[in-house]
């Protein structure tokens, strides 16, 4: 009887390690406790035996099912947890790995100029303004001192929404616009885009940026003016900048300039971006014209004031080595440092 026992016992042990997921498991399980299972075969024979050796041999078997469920419970047991060990394994995740970064890149050098200049100018006082791109002539022209019959009204064709409605030629509206809402005295610097009727190249685009600044202060003179673009173009361009004022005409400032910055390439002494002169051209500026003031409701007796306007694209690729402005609306990736 012992022999059944072994045989059935061992060959279950033997086979409880082989199996390797529920489903082997279930087929092993029926083929020994099934319906038609080994154990199933030998609880159908106790009723075959003698009656005095039925009540043993009935427990013979019960003893061989308790132990082929103890078997077999614990194999299921087992192999649950090794089905879940291994799913761990699996889904592992390194959490010390550095993450996948992602590109961040900077602003657009426009911006980045545009940002350079306002701290240059904020650490003396200036505060930033903007106005709107789509202006009215009077605005652009008339309150600069430009009337309708002025010849600068043509050097600066633009694209007119309405009769009097264009987008703006220049950032110098914003002069009248903060002069109209704000007491003298004040200092400003409004970056922004502006548009002409240019056909694109190397240098000239339809819409590019410019920066205006704007002084209005008692007794001030072409001093201040020098003094304040010097301290600017010295902080943006580094080293130490001369500034030279060639006199120079715009109908809303008298005096009015064309302003220089000493190379920076080659310190002075010419070069090809200074086409051997020295100086490369930077800036207009001049005083705020009396009749400006008239026109804003400012007394020129008592307010005098300078104003200067910048490309921030000339100034960018001056900076930064850019030989074609249109670079700067290519979407090349590199603008952005990506
Ligand atoms: N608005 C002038 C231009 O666009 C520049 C300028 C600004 C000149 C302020 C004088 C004073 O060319």
């Amino acid at each position: 009887m012992n022999e059944i026992r072994e045989k059935i016992l061992n060959e279950l042990k033997e086979k409880v390690n082989e199996v390797k997921n529920i489903q082997e498991f279930q087929v092993l399980k029926s083929k020994f406790l099934g319906k038609k299972g080994e154990i199933s075969n030998l609880m159908k024979q106790i009723s075959k035996v003698e009656k005095e050796k039925r009540k043993e041999f009935g427990a013979f078997v019960n003893n061989i099912k308790k132990e082929a469920e103890e078997l077999l419970n614990e194999a299921f047991e087992n192999l649950k947890s090794k089905i879940k060990e291994e799913e761990e394994k699996k889904n592992w995740v390194d959490i010390t790995l550095p993450g996948a970064r992602r590109k961040i890149g900077y602003e657009h050098i426009l911006k980045q100029t545009i940002r350079e200049v306002y701290e240059i100018f904020s650490n003396i006082g200036y505060k930033i303004v903007e106005g709107p791109e789509i202006e009215t002539t009077w605005h652009n022209f008339d309150a600069l001192n430009t009337p309708e019959w002025h010849p600068a009204r043509d050097m600066q064709d633009t694209f007119y929404i309405k009769d009097n409605i264009i987008l703006r030629t220049h950032t110098s509206p914003v002069q009248v616009r903060t002069m109209l809402t704000h007491e003298p005295p004040l200092a400003i610097i409004s970056p922004g885009r502006v548009y002409r009727k240019d056909e694109p190249d190397a240098t000239h685009s339809p819409a590019f940026n410019q920066i205006e600044g704007l002084y209005i202060d008692k007794n001030v003179t072409v001093g201040h003016l020098k003094a304040t673009l010097e301290k600017f173009l010295t902080m943006y361009f580094g080293g130490s900048r001369k500034v030279l004022l060639r006199p120079s005409y715009f109908p809303f400032v008298e005096p009015g300039y064309e302003v220089d910055v000493d190379c920076m390439f080659c310190g002075g002494k010419g070069c090809n971006v200074c086409k051997g002169t020295g100086w490369i051209e930077i800036l207009g500026a001049g005083l705020v014209h009396p009749n400006v003031l008239k026109n804003v409701g400012y007394d020129p007796e008592i307010w005098q004031g300078f104003a200067f306007g910048t490309g921030v694209e000339r100034i960018a690729m001056l900076k930064h080595g850019i030989a074609d402005m249109r670079e700067f609306y290519r979407n090349d990736m590199r603008f952005l440092g990506l």
